[in-house]
């Protein structure tokens, strides 16, 4: 289904190239200002044609609101409690791009599966229901949702940590600046280090002109999420909660919670956060966990790092099959497309995980 949320429910809709995508989050608390300018500046982190890293497609990304909310100003509007829902017409397509039929499936792409399981009939046209271009109302929703989140002090940011052989230095384990969450959660393609930034253009831009593309891995916080939230029986933890909205971002292939897969080499003295009072709040001197206990939130910043895969659309000549002619065949790629997947995802992983975290407080009553 593309609807998730037991307490804050979003369900997207459109495809890449039809008349328009959007969302539809239910469950939202009424009278809360959401500030315009505050969306827009998140949508725009995540549009495409404004670097030389991302697809030169051009989408005005004008997002229209349709129900749930009453203007209060130019410059904001407060949700009346009824599902918000929200639309993005599209207006840039080359559908010429495609032809009428799915004939050439990309390889990496979801093309010849969804051509299979639909029996031809889905929309393949810029990727259709599977296109990167679904993110848009994605980080529409998680806007909306981290300004609540911010009113009760929690907040969410993201970085490159790493694209190819170049790596940006992780988040601090246990204690990161409110400035640092406000810097990394207001830039297009941010890292915490710019050297490292310099680095991964690189290995971007050599990627590019080889006609290929590379993956990465984005690392995100979130911090002033108090202890004891979530963790509703078995499958109601943290990481159960995050786990299918980060998957659920297109080219997503891993995901780790604090020291994740590393956790194979440590000792159990190694690996277990010893505590301590810092004052009456009980705190954690290291934070191999990434703040999540049994599914529950210990109070530490919760901590979690995402690979995706690069880019499936390449410029390269690829082997690939002819399905109405049923023979193998070469593909030669035209379209427009993101060398790197990583820089525009930034914004979607923060906008799924400020959703992911609404929702928890909502079923855990926070
Ligand atoms: C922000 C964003 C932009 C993307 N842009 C492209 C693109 O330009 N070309 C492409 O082939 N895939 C792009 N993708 C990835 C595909 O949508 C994805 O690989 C495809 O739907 C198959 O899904 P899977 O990789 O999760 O299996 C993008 C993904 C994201 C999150």
């Amino acid at each position: 289904m593309s609807t998730w949320g037991d307490a804050i429910n979003v369900s997207i809709f459109g495809e890449s190239h039809g008349q328009a995508i959007g969302v539809v989050i239910a469950g939202l608390p009424a009278g809360e200002v959401i500030s315009w300018p505050a969306v827009l500046s998140q949508m725009a982190r995540r549009a495409p044609g404004q670097d030389p890293t991302a697809t030169p497609r051009r989408e005005a990304d004008t997002p229209q609101l349709l129900a749930g909310s009453i203007p209060q100003g130019d410059d904001a509007f407060v949700t009346t409690g009824a599902p918000l829902a929200m639309a993005i017409h599209n207006t840039n397509t080359r559908s010429q791009d495609y032809g009428e039929k799915m004939t050439v499936p990309r390889p990496g792409h979801a093309d010849y599966p969804a051509f299979v399981k639909h029996h031809g009939a889905s929309d393949h046209r810029g990727g259709g229901h599977f296109s990167g271009r679904l993110t848009a109302p994605v980080v529409f929703a998680g806007a909306v949702c981290r300004q609540i989140l911010a009113r009760k002090d929690i907040a969410i940011a993201a970085h490159a940590l790493q694209i190819g052989q170049a790596k940006d230095q992780p988040f601090p384990r246990c204690a990161i600046d409110a400035a640092l969450m406000q810097d990394l959660s207001s830039r297009y393609f941010a890292t915490i280090d710019p050297q490292a930034q310099n680095a991964m253009r690189q290995e971007i831009a050599v990627a590019h002109e080889q006609l290929d593309s590379i993956g990465g891995i984005i690392e995100c916080a979130c911090t002033g999420l108090p202890p004891g939230i979530a963790g509703e029986g078995i499958f109601g933890g943290i990481e159960s909660a995050l786990a299918p909205m980060i998957f659920a971002i297109p080219a997503c292939k891993g995901l780790d919670f604090g020291a994740g897969f590393d956790v194979a080499t440590l000792r159990g003295s190694q690996n277990n956060d010893a505590y301590f009072y810092d004052g009456d709040q009980v705190k954690s001197r290291t934070n191999h966990a990434g703040g999540s206990l049994g599914g529950i939130s210990t109070g530490m910043p919760l901590l979690f790092r995402a690979a995706f895969k690069p880019t499936p659309s390449i410029a390269r000549e690829q082997h690939s099959v002819d399905l109405q002619q049923h023979v193998d065949t070469t593909l030669n790629l035209r379209g427009r497309h993101d060398p790197c997947i990583i820089p525009r995802a930034i914004p979607v992983v923060e906008a799924m995980t400020a959703i992911a975290i609404l929702n928890l407080l909502h079923v855990s009553n926070a």
